[in-house]
């Protein structure tokens, strides 16, 4: 929490409104100035000559560029390809699997499922006729242990399918991956993690996790443009892995199939390295350490204004900090009142969700953040704790 260059030292690289306390990168992720003049570059240079950049450079570049974040993520750069986020990335994995699944067969999440992977998981049990099952998972929570527990006592040899988060959404968990991972490896089940909130969050090595496929967006932790998101592949799922749209590269390989997709702006794909790059030069350890150091802090004022106890262990929290709002509504309703609440009246703002009949507040840690702005939050939370 005390690192000079951090805090408020560093955000006007944001566009950031600096009359609203902003604790929410997890949604959208905020985007430094610089690199959205790459951004901009990247699409002058495309308007300049559009036949020549897509014909004679964008093959090359997006290649480069996937090999740069590969670096980073400790994979092979032709294991990875651009998609616009974590979304289109499930949607990309369960559409391939759809043709292969049978009635009965079992798709499987926890509940701290982000809503619309759910959506999607659901829409593909009733395309195939297959099982949509969500393995309840208690919050608050002791230990990592639990998830791995309630998993394993779950999985059958109906299990077919299954994905767990890296980072849960709406409780902002670190869920145990290399453990799940394993699990569904030794009894067959094609496991995929959606890392939504993953990269630039916590260290990531692909290669030795093992999973079948792994998305997770650049745009949230990773500086990267809006719509800058990956879908890593083990080779030997590549040739059943084709993209949500089909075009001229089917049939070519996993490459050829989603490197185009159709006309597009490839600026966000493009400047991906540029956000890898500021955030390298912040540097990833030290962006981390403080990220963290706020997000426990968070938990902690949080906590006391609420008078509860701290709801996940440290080890399992990253830069996301989610603590329940008990009594005080279930529904998604309920949420949006209290989100509204706290922006139009006290101009934070932090996301409210309904979560397994309860509500879920969850700040978001990222280098432009200071320890004061969690302290106003948890302020206005307990006096509205003790007005009742
Ligand atoms: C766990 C998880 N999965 C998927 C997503 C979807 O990300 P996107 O909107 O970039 O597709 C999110 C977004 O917050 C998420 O938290």
């Amino acid at each position: 929490m005390t690192d000079a260059r951090f805090g408020r030292a560093i955000r006007s690289a944001w566009l950031l409104d600096p009359d609203v306390v902003f604790l929410n990168n997890g949604s959208f992720g905020a985007t430094p100035i610089e690199v959205l003049e790459v951004q901009h570059e990247w699409q002058r240079r495309f308007e300049r000559e559009p036949l020549e950049f897509v014909g004679r450079h964008l093959h090359d570049e997006l290649r480069s560029a996937a090999q740069a974040m590969a670096a980073f993520m400790s994979c092979r750069g032709e294991d990875v390809v651009f998609v616009e986020n974590a979304t289109t990335g499930i949607n990309a994995v369960l559409r391939s699997i759809a043709p292969l699944l049978r009635p009965g067969d079992r798709l499987l999440t926890t509940s701290h499922v982000y809503n619309a992977v759910r959506q999607a998981m659901r829409y593909i049990a009733w395309l195939t006729g297959a099982e949509y099952v969500e393995v309840p998972v208690p919050f608050p929570i002791a230990s990592s242990e639990e998830v791995v527990e309630r998993v394993s006592a779950v999985l059958t040899d109906r299990t077919r399918f299954a994905v767990f988060d890296h980072v849960t959404s709406p409780t902002g968990l670190i869920f145990p991956v290399e453990q799940l991972v394993r699990l569904c490896k030794e009894r067959g089940v094609w496991v995929m993690i959606d890392g939504a909130h993953a990269p630039g969050m916590v260290p990531l090595d692909l290669e030795s996790l093992g999973a079948d496929w792994y998305t997770g967006n650049f745009h949230k932790w990773l500086f990267a443009p809006k719509g800058c998101a990956f879908l890593w592949t083990a080779p030997e799922r590549q040739p059943i892995t084709h993209p949500v749209v089909i075009s001229h590269g089917y049939g070519g390989g996993y490459l050829a199939e989603f490197d185009f997709t159709g006309t597009k702006d490839w600026s966000a794909y493009l400047s991906a390295p540029a956000g890898l790059a500021f955030l390298q030069r912040l540097g990833f350890e030290r962006a981390r350490q403080y990220n963290r150091t706020l997000a426990l802090h968070a938990q902690s004022v949080l906590a006391e204004a609420l008078a509860i106890e701290p709801p996940a262990p440290p080890e399992m929290i990253a830069y996301l900090a989610a603590v329940p709002l008990a009594g005080r509504g279930r529904t998604l309703d309920d949420a949006q009142r209290i989100h509204d609440w706290l922006f139009d009246e006290h101009r934070i703002e932090v996301p409210v969700f309904a979560f397994d009949g309860m509500l879920v507040l969850r700040t978001a840690s990222q280098v432009y953040n200071e320890a004061d702005e969690y302290d106003y939050l948890a302020d206005v939370l307990a006096r509205w704790n003790l007005a009742d």
